[in-house]
């Protein structure tokens, strides 16, 4: 891939998370041709949904509790401040692709569960099976080594509570996927897709379709999207309040500083690891890893790149301690042989 841009004074960027790789390109191609912010994430996107070795994000990535993989996706032009958002949808393989048609035909930015669904009908958005043998023999590896009898017996009319909090994400440090670009008319715009945790609670939503907590994009600022733990970023705004503060006339290093602050004062639930990346809309760009991880890192694409660059996040933690959520403590997944 060699992106040939021709106008060499135009501010084109793209920021995604590790997950976005196979994507990444597609993003950078189209945006090096004069695509549009939306149309060129979009497309980026839907690779990583359909990338088998993304185990977090559209077909094959982990189901829930109750064994049902439930995708959340949303997009929005930092532009018109238009959103589309979908939310818990079942059996639809580009989740992206139906939260843009969200935005393009509807006069709502949110549909959920059902009325996605119906939604995705409607449209003929493609559908498939989701649910993966690797995916399908952890999840019942899990049931049959967790679930009390007399709750296997019942399944799935089975009291669950206490199975979400002893649940283990079946792959730590991976991810929802995240994409934030800016085109040559300066169009910003922001895509999120993700599976969510894996064994989550059933209509369970994270902060990827959650416009202001996983993302938000304003073009006279910047963008702001982020990945791990969306519990966290749902209670402080993460993404909304980055682009806020930019507004403010803080940097986009300042306004991510500040954003990690906000986590600071995050008192019980979950407490766990969050990566925020921000763009501002002259090019620059920060990416902090709350409680990362070392091997946390970012793709960034500029037009003086020949091919999308992998860069190590910056490394914050907020707290000394280990995240003590088993969620996102230890990775059990291995590789079916
Ligand atoms: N950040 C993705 C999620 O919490 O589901």
């Amino acid at each position: 891939m060699a992106p040939s841009f021709a106008n060499k004074e135009a501010i084109l960027i793209i920021v995604c998370n590790n997950e976005g790789k196979s994507g990444i390109p597609v993003t950078a191609e189209m945006l090096s041709r004069g695509a549009s912010a939306l149309d060129a994430l979009e497309a980026g996107v839907r690779v990583v949904e359909d990338d088998p070795e993304v185990r977090t994000v559209g077909t094959g990535g982990w189901p829930n509790l109750l064994g049902d993989v439930e995708l959340d996706a949303s997009v929005m032009c930092g532009s018109t401040l238009r959103t589309g958002a979908i939310g818990a949808l079942k059996g639809y393989t580009h989740p992206v692709s139906i939260a843009r048609q969200l935005l393009e035909r509807l006069p709502h930015e949110f549909l959920v569960g059902d009325g996605a669904a119906r939604f995705a009908h409607e449209i003929g958005a493609e559908t498939g099976e989701l649910l993966r043998p690797h995916a399908k023999t952890a999840w019942q590896r899990w049931f049959d080594s967790e679930i009390k009898p007399e709750h296997q017996a019942a399944w799935p009319d089975a009291p669950l509570i206490e199975y979400c909090h002893n649940a283990v994400d079946p792959e730590i440090g991976k991810d929802t996927t995240v994409f934030l670009c800016m085109d040559q008319h300066r169009h910003i715009a922001s895509a999120t897709s993700t599976s969510g945790w894996g064994w989550k609670y059933p209509g369970r939503l994270g902060d990827s379709p959650v416009i202001g907590a996983g993302s938000y994009a304003d073009s006279r600022y910047g963008a702001c999207a982020c990945t791990g733990a969306g519990e966290m970023t749902i209670r402080t705004g993460t993404a909304r309040a980055v682009v806020l503060y930019m507004k403010m006339g803080m940097s986009v290093e300042r306004a991510v500083d500040e954003a990690v602050n906000d986590m600071r004062a995050l008192k019980g639930g979950l407490i766990s690891r969050v990566t925020i990346h921000a763009i501002d809309n002259r090019g620059n760009h920060r990416t902090v890893a709350v409680n990362g991880l070392p091997d946390n890192h970012y793709w960034l694409w500029l037009p003086s790149m020949k091919a999308p660059e992998a860069r190590p996040a910056e490394i914050i933690q907020i707290s000394d301690e280990e995240p003590q959520n088993k969620p996102f403590a230890m990775a059990v997944y291995t590789k079916e042989p």
